[in-house]
């Protein structure tokens, strides 16, 4: 199997931590990673708020209600329409902003670090909650909340492939 494969199926939602903070040089390829995502036009809509002060973190972890898990750090992953290159693509921010999202779950396992995905649009209490916690203006939005850290739960690799629910050449059609 390819390397590449092996860190797809390695990618597990990771909800317990090390007590041990994320390196900055690895939040930064972090994001890296991220803004290599394709997006529609190459729009790149995105914005992107790193967080690694334990205040802040304790403030996501005791008011999302689904995210009360202990990571040490996270990276909110937003949409602004001021920010992309042509507005003709903006209906398609939330694809470009989920590329970014999964692109940095598959990076973290790449460098020993575990992620879960916590959704946010288009649960508005969840929006409201998110901006307050890291002071996004009005205009933007944010998609997911991407806690990061060293996992202290190991999960099997896997893929969730079920040729039931693949058809080729057109639906209904087996191999
Ligand atoms: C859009 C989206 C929202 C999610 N929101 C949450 C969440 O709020 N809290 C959580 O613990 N996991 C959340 N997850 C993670 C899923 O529960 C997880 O991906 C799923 O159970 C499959 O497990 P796996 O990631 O280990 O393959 C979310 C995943 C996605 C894609």
């Amino acid at each position: 199997m390819t390397d590449i494969l092996e860190t797809i199926f390695k990618r597990r939602s990771i909800r317990s931590y090390e007590d041990r903070p994320v390196e900055r040089e690895k939040l930064i390829q972090l994001l890296q990673a991220g803004t290599a995502a394709p997006s529609a036009c190459n729009n790149q809509p995105w914005e992107f708020v790193a967080v690694d002060e334990p205040a802040v973190m304790e403030q996501f972890h005791t008011r999302l209600e689904d995210g009360p898990y202990n990571a040490p750090a996270a990276i909110v992953v937003c949409y602004n329409p001021q920010v992309g290159q042509t507005q003709r693509c903006d209906r398609f921010w939330e694809q470009d902003c989920s590329a970014a999202t999964e692109n940095i779950h598959i990076a973290a396992v790449g460098l020993g670090l575990g992620t879960v995905w916590l959704g946010v649009h288009p649960i508005e209490e969840t929006i409201s909650i998110v901006k307050d916690i890291v002071k996004l203006p009005e205009h933007v939005t944010p998609l997911a909340v991407i806690y990061i850290g060293y996992p202290a739960e190991k999960k099997e690799p896997r893929t969730k492939y079920n040729e039931s629910i693949i058809h080729w050449q057109g639906y209904g059609h087996k191999k």
